[in-house]
């Protein structure tokens, strides 16, 4: 058994940026191919990391040295590419959201499953050193029994504006789904059943089209979702925020914790966190590798994201019919 992954990424946008410096920081894993339908942009990424640029997806899967597939595309992308990788044969790690539709995530999940592949969703803030201690102390009992959870993640997201860093599909829910949503929710709702480490049966949401940014698209939701185990957690989030927010409140029965930004405080004391959210991407793709390698589930597995985008589906449901919903229902 070889003790190093050999990768190829579809996709070589923003983000992929971030997998490459995350592959070039583990000793587990290679980039070996790049592929993208921009010609000139996979040329220069290959050209800088010694990899074989290709602009077709075919012949790129095909390429017998690639035994992972990062997909690091827009949204709407993120099934059939995936789902395409899994038929050749190739592990799969997918940046978030998992996909725009459930029915899509089955599909990959199928596919994986069929080809003994491993299928990982890019859920970077599992990674986070402070998420991984906020869910081993509450599963410690640090705090006691976990009542109430609050969180907040509020921001001015317009990729049209001078100087975005960000390309404008994002804003396209045709292509990303709605910003809240899949976008920073592909994060958000999935960290707070994750934390718990108790799922989420039931969501009650609000959504408002607050400003005209998004062209009539909910641009700020509200969701409160009932986890297994009795605790009640708020999630509200906002792409229209020009103050932004990005914190939480997590009330126990013997004390509570309070993160903001990297910083976390229990019971009025700071808790000393080895490492910052920086370490994210090296460790995520570092279990990819390790998990390909030995045959072992990634924690952010294809069914455990199943649940988060049931969810978020549940979220965007109740909204439109202004009731509550049970996950049930998309499980
Ligand atoms: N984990 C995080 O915190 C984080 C941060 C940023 C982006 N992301 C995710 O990463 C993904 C990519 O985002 P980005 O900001 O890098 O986007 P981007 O637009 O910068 O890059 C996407 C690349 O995909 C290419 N592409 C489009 N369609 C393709 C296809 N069919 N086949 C091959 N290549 C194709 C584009 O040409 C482009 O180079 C999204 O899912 C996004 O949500 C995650």
């Amino acid at each position: 058994m070889s003790d190093t992954l050999s990768v190829g990424i579809v996709g070589t946008g923003g983000i992929a940026q971030s997998h490459i410096h995350a592959i070039e920081a583990n000793d587990n894993i290679r980039l070996v191919a790049v592929m993208d339908v921009d010609a000139s942009r996979v040329k220069s990424v290959a050209h800088k990391h010694d990899a074989r640029a290709y602009t077709s997806l075919d012949a790129f899967l095909e390429d017998s040295e690639v035994e992972g597939v990062h997909v690091c595309t827009p949204h709407n992308q993120h099934a059939d590419i995936a789902v395409a990788a899994a038929e050749a044969g190739k592990h799969v790690l997918v940046e978030k959201p998992m996909a725009l539709t459930l029915p899509d995530c089955d599909r990959m999940i199928g596919a994986s499953e069929q080809a003994g592949k491993i299928l990982m969703v890019g859920q970077v803030m599992r990674h986070y050193p402070i998420n991984l201690m906020v869910r081993q102390m509450i599963a410690e009992g640090a705090i006691g029994q976990v009542g109430h959870l609050t969180r907040r993640r509020y921001s001015y997201f317009n990729t049209l504006a001078p100087g975005s860093n960000y390309p404008g599909w994002y804003m396209d829910p045709r292509i990303a789904g709605n910003c809240v949503l899949y976008g920073f929710g592909s994060h958000e709702y999935d960290i707070l059943h994750w934390q718990l480490n108790s799922p989420v049966i039931r969501v009650y949401s609000q959504g408002t089209a607050s400003t005209e940014l998004y062209q009539g698209d909910k641009d700020s939701y509200t969701t409160v979702m009932n986890h297994a185990n009795g605790a009640v957690s708020v999630l509200s989030q906002s792409v229209v925020c020009h103050t932004g927010a990005h914190d939480q409140y997590i009330i126990g029965s013997k004390g509570s914790m309070v993160l903001t930004g990297q910083t976390l405080v229990m019971n009025g004391k700071e808790v000393p966190i080895e490492g910052s959210s920086g370490d994210g991407m090296k460790n995520q793709i570092g279990e990819f590798a390790a998990c390909c390698l030995e045959g072992k589930e990634p924690d952010a597995n294809g069914r455990s994201v199943r649940h988060t985008m049931a969810v978020i589906e549940a979220a965007k449901q109740s909204a439109e019919r202004n009731e509550p919903v049970q996950v049930s229902e998309f499980e």
